[in-house]
């Protein structure tokens, strides 16, 4: 359930953090802050850092870092709403159990909850105890979900009339407003309603945490002229982006089996689970989002795709391969006879044989290179040029680059293709993104390059310090400076995928309004890595102060006129280079230099300018 923000704002403050965590471990004062042994690593000397004056707490062993909630989450292994009650309990604060929230929304979203919450029972009313509903009943047997599965599922039917809802609700006396907002009825133009899903076996889908949002409707007469599935709408409470169908009943298998099983259908969640696979998704057949992903990441941090060789709907899933990837999660493919899908697969081989081609899985880089393979595109020249290409491109998603350098490496091994080769292209293509995200400039951007110049050594591992110090200003001084900052340097030319996304999300929460908190920021962030990374950033002095003794509390301004400068110019030196080594392959294919010269002149003169610039007076500084 979702708990107001005033009432989380009280347990934060009724929780100071060196009180909380002394609870669970010693810590010890030590200048402004306390100081005590990691609870999540192992260590002999104590480098877990708590600052009563941030609210935050870091550890500079292992980097994990958070607020007061967070650290309840992470030392108990619980959600974000039971750590609040748990402190909230802690606090004497009680929590209301159910029911609408501190405002309006929160009401409003309560009443569209419970106006699917009625639906799915009625709908599941329906299915057992009801004439019509017999013929679905049979139907969900013949397709060999238990009685409990059923049950588990929430799984119901909708009578094929236009007014099964409409007078369950009249009947009860219940506003019809909330069924409609929440895309269960569909209004007339003479104002009367009328419902939405009639005839159909009924899947509800539920919030990770169990209530239901709505609902996806299978046909199951041959005359019915919609889709074979159709689905709610988008509402207030199911957003499309952000929901993934089972996660409720799976999510506790995920986690301790520490990977989670996607596929794309309803039917074939349900199946996998009554066999006993139960650490398993679906996306219910459209792409993945990020937030999905980010989801998923909250419970594990690998991913088996289930691959059905003709779908349309896997190609929608593989598209969404390289998005896991650029989330951090691992992600690899179980392959499926051609034609089947996981439903079908395990009505004629059953749970264990799944489990099998489980086990069997493959990376995601083997699964494309041994399709590239089994093309025959290994065997060309131009074939493998292509293949090549490809399998890099997902590679260079990949932030970590030992995880990269071992992929290459495995790849060149595995499949015979020269392991420079295959760095060389990885360097033209993180070349080619950073350029392209480094910042929107006027007139044409020599196209990328064949085979890159920049060396593995500028991709880097790890943040630039100019970036890391503009996030810190920014975080450190609030809206403004972000606005500042982001008119300068737009998150897109972070070239720091975990610092792009940092600053994505400062611009939002800034702009969102509202008192600046820091530890606040980080309740809205479901990806612990951002946390980890941002009070790793808070703990840590400005990198530029290091050479800047004279200066031991320096003007904020001042530092992010100075980072503004620096990561335009190191952007500039991208392109100057670029520009240059395009310059050189024209020439010897004897094209037209004028347009490099003047790229080359216009981005000189540009680099010249920047010297010039006193950001500083700018009116966004109060
Ligand atoms: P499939 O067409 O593969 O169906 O769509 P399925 O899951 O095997 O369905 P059964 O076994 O015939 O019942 C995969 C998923 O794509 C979504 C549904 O979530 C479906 O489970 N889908 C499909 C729709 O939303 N609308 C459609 O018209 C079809
Ligand atoms: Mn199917």
């Amino acid at each position: 359930m979702r708990i107001a923000d005033d009432t989380i704002e009280e347990v934060r403050r009724a929780s100071d953090i060196v009180d909380v965590i002394s609870q669970y471990l010693q810590i010890r004062k030590r200048g402004k802050n306390y100081l005590g042994l990691c609870p999540f690593h192992q260590e002999k000397t104590p480098s877990f850092n708590v600052s009563p004056e941030k609210q935050m707490y870091h550890c500079f062993g292992c980097g994990v870092g958070g607020n007061v909630f967070t650290f309840v989450m992470e030392h108990e292994k619980v959600s974000f709403v039971e750590a609040v009650r748990t402190l909230a309990r802690r606090a004497g604060i009680t929590l209301p159990e159910e029911g609408p929230g501190g405002r309006g929304e929160s009401t409003e979203h309560e009443g569209l909850y419970d106006a699917c919450k009625t639906a799915g029972l009625y709908y599941h009313d329906t299915l057992l105890h009801s004439v019509e509903g017999k013929l679905a009943l049979e139907y969900f047997r013949h397709r060999g979900f238990s009685d409990a599965t059923i049950t588990k599922f929430g799984l119901g039917y909708s009578k094929n009339v236009w007014d099964g809802l409409v007078s369950m609700a009249a009947g009860r006396k219940l506003d019809i407003l909330p069924f409609e907002k929440a895309g269960l009825l569909l209004r007339r133009e003479d104002g009367s309603c009328y419902d939405r899903f009639r005839g159909r076996a009924m899947f509800p889908i539920f919030s990770p945490s169990g209530r239901t949002i709505g609902f996806g409707a299978r046909k199951m007469r041959e005359d019915d002229p919609l889709g074979k599935y159709i689905n709610s709408p988008e509402t207030p409470i199911y957003l499309k982006s952000r929901s993934l169908y089972g996660l409720a009943q799976s999510k506790e298998a995920i986690r301790a089996q520490e990977f989670a099983v996607l596929v794309e259908g309803y039917a074939d969640l349900i199946t996998l689970y009554q066999a006993g696979v139960e650490n398993v998704v679906a996306s219910s057949g459209t792409a993945l989002t990020e937030e999905q992903i980010q989801l998923i990441g909250r419970y594990a941090k690998s991913v088996t795709l289930v691959y059905d060789a003709d779908s349309a709907g896997s190609k929608a899933t593989i598209r969404g391969v390289d998005l896991i990837i650029e989330n951090g999660l691992d992600v690899s493919v179980a392959a499926l006879p051609e034609g089947e899908d996981p439903d079908s697969f395990v009505k004629k081989n059953g749970g264990e044989e799944f489990r099998r081609r489980l086990a069997g899985a493959v990376s995601f880089l083997d699964f494309k290179a041994s399709t590239f393979r089994d093309q025959g595109l290994l065997a060309t020249p131009e074939g493998k040029t292509r293949a090549v290409r490809s399998i890099v491109e997902t590679i260079a998603k990949m932030k970590d680059e030992i995880k990269r350098n071992f992929y290459i490496k495995h790849v060149a091994e595995t499949y015979g293709v020269y392991e420079t080769l295959l760095f060389r292209e990885l360097e033209a293509i993180v070349g080619r993104d950073r350029s392209r995200a480094a910042y929107q400039h006027g007139g044409p951007v020599p196209p990328p390059p064949a085979s890159g110049g920049l060396s593995l050594s500028a991709v880097r591992a790890g943040l630039p310090p100019p970036e890391r110090d503009l996030l810190k200003v920014m975080l450190e001084e609030g809206p403004s400076m972000v606005a500042f900052v982001a008119t300068h340097i737009p998150p897109a030319a972070f070239t720091d995928p975990l610092a792009r996304r940092t600053a994505e999300l400062l611009g939002k929460h800034a702009a969102a309004g509202g008192r600046w908190d820091v530890p606040a920021f980080l309740d809205t962030l479901d990806d612990p890595s951002l946390r980890t990374f941002i009070a790793d950033i808070m703990f840590n002095k400005y990198e530029l102060s290091r050479g800047w003794t004279a200066l031991d509390d320096p003007d904020p301004w001042l530092i992010a006129e100075s980072c503004i400068r620096r990561v335009k110019a190191v952007v500039l030196d991208g392109l100057i280079a670029e520009n240059h080594r395009q310059m050189k392959s024209a020439e010897q294919e004897g094209a037209d230099l004028g347009p490099y010269r003047e790229a080359h002149i216009r981005l000189q003169s540009e680099k010249k300018e920047l010297g010039r610039l006193r950001l500083i007076d700018s009116p966004a500084r109060k």
